[in-house]
């Protein structure tokens, strides 16, 4: 049975992931920021199969810590998904000229430094075949410019690029960057399409092959569709 690392576990994509998992029998270890009210039920009800461990994936020495405790607990790593992002409220409204330059920071302290922080936390504990999967957004493209989200924006496109050089790089670990589809979560909610119970289902398939994916195409959607970039 795969072992499996969620990253972003709280709410929105990663917790649904984070459930499906357990229901299906997975073992998984949880990153969180902090232990939600569900993930305390999820706790209660499979004691056994699940690891909720503090992550905040700005935080290096943090997720260093949490790196070796998953892999304590899950016996192997399998692939790790990391799910956490923000998209600040200010990033909603003000065009990239007007931006408060404090949302810039955090915002690609979390979506862009963030992935490669996990990365280089869990690369210790990955073996052949390990598969990472970033969750990153869409319409990255370098010549795909808009008003919207422009910090947000500019993360993700850094950040979907962080699969294809570490790909480039590693070759024994195979990295993804993923769409998730336009999610009704607390960030998705003004441009929802799917429930993040529909995208979770395809990410479960990425893990377990029942999608089959290369890392030929390292930037795909949540049903293993690759992304133009
Ligand atoms: N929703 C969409 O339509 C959509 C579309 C494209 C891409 N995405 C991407 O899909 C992923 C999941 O989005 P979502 O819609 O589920 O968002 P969400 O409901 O806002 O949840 C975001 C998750 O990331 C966690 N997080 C934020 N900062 C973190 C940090 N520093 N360290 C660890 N965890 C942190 C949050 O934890 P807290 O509860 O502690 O804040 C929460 O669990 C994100 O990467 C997002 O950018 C979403």
């Amino acid at each position: 049975m795969m072992r499996i690392v969620v990253i972003g576990a709280t709410r929105g994509l990663g917790l649904k992931l984070t459930e499906k998992l357990l229901e299906y029998g997975y073992k998984v270890a949880a990153g969180a920021t902090h232990i939600s009210t569900e993930l305390k039920k999820l706790q209660e009800v499979y004691n056994d199969q699940l690891l909720v461990f503090e992550a905040d994936v700005t935080n290096e020495e943090l997720i260093a810590e949490g790196a070796k405790k998953c892999n304590d607990f899950l016996g192997g790593i399998d692939v790790v998904c990391n799910v956490a992002g923000v998209l600040l409220d200010g990033d909603r409204i003000n065009p990239l000229y007007q931006c408060d330059i404090m949302e810039l920071r955090k915002t690609l302290d979390v979506n862009t430094v963030g992935p490669v922080i996990v990365v280089k936390s869990f690369y210790p504990y990955l073996k052949d075949g390990s598969n990472v999967f970033i969750v990153t957004s869409e319409g990255v493209g370098i010549g795909n410019c808009g008003e919207w989200v422009p910090c947000y924006a500019i993360s993700k496109a850094a950040a979907t690029k962080v699969s294809g050089i570490l790909n480039a790089s590693v070759k024994h670990i195979n990295f993804y960057s993923v769409h998730p589809g336009r999610m009704d979560t607390d960030m998705g909610r003004s441009t929802a399409q799917i429930s993040p119970e529909e995208s979770a289902e395809g990410f479960i398939r990425l893990f377990n092959g029942q999608t089959p994916i290369s890392r030929d195409n390292w930037y795909i959607n949540f049903k293993g569709e690759k992304m133009e970039y």
